[in-house]
């Protein structure tokens, strides 16, 4: 049973229901509620700003998002708790969510602004499955918004935006003259049931949006933004998480749309947590010097179970792109994607096995990586330089490979050789140019469909509530 409180009620609904405000007057004093959907609603809600917030967007608020975070934490086993950003300009150093079953929840109007102040953000140990910043060696700036060891929590607004305010870090990261690794915007760690939903990212110092070692986690319907020649402003990366559903998303940056990890070298061997049951759908991609969705190149816990689906990429580097290289270990396997429409590319398909980039030179020159059972099926591209750069590793190749009913036009001036295939071996059936003959060719007569996993995740099967919680002005 739920309780039954005076500010708030949930419903369960079987479909997804919109988010609204509707305007109250009460008592002089105004008053409203929220109504959005989330995988659970909370009990209790508080504003920011009365906790001394000031959305001037000169004040700085870490105080208040600290003290608002502390004192909502008292509820978290009496039905969690929500904190509402009001409209406003918020500028704010990193904090931390601190308890479980909890909400953010941003108003369209709600700015969060990232403090380009270096010590408004805490220096936190590098991650154990990479063993170093991935800028700098040692240890690397928390997140603007990080959380460790929860359980339920949801990030999400009604389209409000979060800004990282990344140039500053840009322009230090390029000088380098930074001496830890640039922060993500939002980075959750250890956790179980996580929500982010509904927001606007924009110009994030580094990665945006990072679940690490986590369960069942859902990212929807975020947009996000950063100039196209940005350093490593990758959108989402799901790292060594399991059960994972990212959909609805339109992302422009200067790096990966979707970065899939696990870990780098020996230490991601030896943590040893793969990605797995990941589902990609609906993911609208402009990166025109990186790839659509990139799997790796830090994959030494292994990838696997990875499905994608209606994709739309324009002006990409790549669609799919595998990196990986000797000494990772790790595999990327029982990987499916179909329905992808690109729009100017400089490959459609590319792999690369010598990506190279260690963490430091203790890596196992043994330590090969296995690539195995990839699936591209359903596929159209305009205005391509090169349909395939597919390169394995020599000793070590890439099999399972499937290409089925893709066609690729090309551009004016295409490269000469449209498939350049070294150590990789597989099928290909109906794919338009002519693939290499690595990809055998099974013929007109018996055209091959390339496999697509039909029964669905559990990850899909998580059930979404209508939340309603009363706001407070003051
Ligand atoms: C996000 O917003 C859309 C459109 O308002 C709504 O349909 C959807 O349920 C929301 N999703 C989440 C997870 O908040
Ligand atoms: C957030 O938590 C991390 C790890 O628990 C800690 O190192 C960091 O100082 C905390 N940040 C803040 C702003 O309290
Ligand atoms: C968080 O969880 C990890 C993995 O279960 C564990 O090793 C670590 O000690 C936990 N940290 C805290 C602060 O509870
Ligand atoms: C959210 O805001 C961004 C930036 O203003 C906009 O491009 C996007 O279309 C909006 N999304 C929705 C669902 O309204
Ligand atoms: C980086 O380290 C150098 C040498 O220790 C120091 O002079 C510099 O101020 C540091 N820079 C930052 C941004 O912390
Ligand atoms: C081939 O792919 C297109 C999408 O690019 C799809 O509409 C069509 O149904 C597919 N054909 C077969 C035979 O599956
Ligand atoms: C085709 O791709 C080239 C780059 O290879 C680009 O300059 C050109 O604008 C694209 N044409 C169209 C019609 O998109
Ligand atoms: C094909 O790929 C191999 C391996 O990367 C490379 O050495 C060779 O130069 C490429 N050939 C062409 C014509 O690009």
């Amino acid at each position: 049973m739920l309780p039954k409180l005076a500010f708030a009620a949930s419903l369960l609904l079987s479909i997804c229901a919109g988010t609204g405000v509707e305007g109250r007057r009460r008592h002089g004093r105004s008053s409203e509620f929220l109504h959005y959907s989330a995988m659970s609603c909370r009990s209790y809600s508080a504003s920011l700003d009365e906790f001394g917030g000031v959305g001037d967007g000169v004040t700085l608020n870490t105080l208040a998002f600290r003290a608002a975070i502390e004192y909502l934490g008292q509820f978290e086993s009496m039905g969690g708790s929500q904190l509402y950003v009001p409209p406003g300009r918020w500028l704010t150093g990193s904090f931390n969510i601190t308890s479980s079953h909890f909400t953010l929840f941003l108003h369209r109007d709600a700015v969060i602004l990232a403090s380009q102040d270096e010590r408004d953000w805490p220096l936190i140990e590098p991650l154990p499955s990479y063993g170093r910043g991935r800028d700098a060696e040692g240890g690397r700036y928390a997140s603007l918004i990080f959380g460790t060891n929860l359980t339920d929590i949801v990030i999400t607004g009604d389209n409000g935006t979060i800004n990282g305010q990344g140039d500053t870090w840009w322009r230090k990261f390029r000088g380098k003259e930074l001496n830890f690794t640039r922060p993500y915007l939002i980075e959750l760690m250890y956790s179980d049931k996580i929500q982010i939903s509904n927001l606007t990212l924009l110009d994030s110092p580094s990665w945006n949006v990072h679940p690490v070692y986590s369960s069942n986690v859902i990212v929807q319907g975020i947009t996000i933004i950063a100039p196209t020649n940005s350093p490593n402003t990758d959108g989402i990366n799901p790292d060594s998480c399991t059960n994972t559903r990212i959909e609805d998303c339109y992302i422009v940056s200067g790096d990966d749309c979707v970065a899939v990890k696990s870990g780098w070298d020996e230490y991601g061997i030896a943590y040893g947590m793969p990605t797995k049951q990941l589902v990609i759908r609906r993911l609208t991609c402009i990166s025109p010097t990186s790839a659509v969705i990139a799997l790796g190149s830090e994959m030494s816990g292994g990838i696997e179970d990875v499905r994608a689906e209606d994709i739309l990429a324009i002006d990409s580097e790549s669609g799919v792109r595998i990196k990986t290289a000797i000494g990772r270990g790790g595999y990327v396997k029982d990987i499916y994607v179909r329905g992808m429409v690109m729009k100017t590319m400089k490959w459609a398909f590319w792999m690369t096995g010598n990506y190279g980039s260690h963490p430091d030179n203790n890596y196992d020159p043994n330590a090969y990586p296995m690539i195995q059972n990839i699936n591209y099926r359903d596929m159209v591209a305009d205005n391509v330089t090169m349909a395939g750069r597919l390169e394995g590793i020599p000793g070590d190749p890439f099999t399972g490979i499937c290409i089925s009913n893709v066609t690729i036009s090309l551009t004016p001036v295409p490269k000469k050789l449209q498939w350049n295939c070294t150590d990789v071996a597989g099928i290909s059936s109906g794919v338009v140019p002519q693939p290499c003959g690595q990809l055998v060719d099974q013929g007109q007569e018996t055209l091959v469909t390339c496999q697509f996993p039909e029964e669905s995740l559990s990850i899909d099967c998580i059930e979404v509530q209508m939340c309603s919680n009363r706001i407070k002005h003051w």
